[in-house]
């Protein structure tokens, strides 16, 4: 049976991973290809449910174990509930973040390690791992920038900038350990331009991919 593709986005909060994503959406749509298009942590009720325990301000004392764990039980809900039977019908997936985000923020941030995190979401996901990863990079301090300017932040927006440094340090160094899978996209070069670069890549994967 033909598979879907899986295309996930990736990045600091604040670097214009949704809007890269709604226009490639639009994009693939406009090809006649079927879609859907994701949030993580969320994306179905339990997993909603979850993120709003994960996000929630109030939750200051949570262990970064627990919190491992609860973006990785949101994550296996959404796989098997959404992801992996969408994929088997042939429907392209776009997630707005996946399992790099819990090996960056869990992994590096937080200081688990990134195999006890990819222990733990192999098993959450089944290995279904995507076919590309869209990093945005921008400057950590202008997506701090950005994001002051826009939303009321949640638990994980409220760290410090050091800790944010960290994620973003942290996307570097996985594009070293994935650079098949993982393309860093420079967020600071306007949106049409960003994502004319995002087009390539996908028109290239979609070549292989129908061949
Ligand atoms: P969200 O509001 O969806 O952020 P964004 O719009 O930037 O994607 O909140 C998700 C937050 O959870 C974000 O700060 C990143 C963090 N996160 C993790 O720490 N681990 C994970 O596995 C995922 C999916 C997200």
């Amino acid at each position: 049976m033909r598979k879907g593709l899986f295309i996930t986005f990736e990045g600091s909060d604040g670097s214009g991973k949704s809007t890269q994503l709604s226009l490639l959406k639009e994009y693939l749509m406009n090809k006649g290809i079927r879609i859907i298009t994701l949030r993580e942590p969320g994306g179905v009720a339990i997993s909603e449910k979850i993120r709003g325990i994960i996000l929630d301000n109030r939750n200051t004392e949570m262990d970064p174990v627990a919190e491992m764990l609860l973006y990785a039980a949101s994550r296996a809900q959404l796989v098997s509930q959404l992801i992996k039977p969408s994929l088997e019908k042939g429907i392209t997936v776009i997630c707005d973040r996946y399992v790099d985000s819990s090996y960056v923020y869990q992994g590096l941030a937080r200081g688990l390690g990134i195999d006890t995190v990819k222990i733990v979401n192999d098993i959450a996901t089944g290995n279904i791992m995507p076919d590309i990863t869209f990093f945005m990079d921008i400057d950590p301090e202008l997506a701090l920038k950005r994001r002051l300017n826009s939303s009321v932040p949640d638990r994980l927006e409220n760290e410090s900038i050091e800790f944010h440094r960290n994620v973003y340090n942290g996307y570097l160094k996985l594009i070293e350990m994935y650079p098949e899978r993982i393309k860093r996209i420079n967020g600071e070069i306007g949106i049409e331009a960003a994502f004319s670069l995002i087009k390539e890549y996908i028109d290239a994967l979609l070549c292989r991919y129908i061949e």
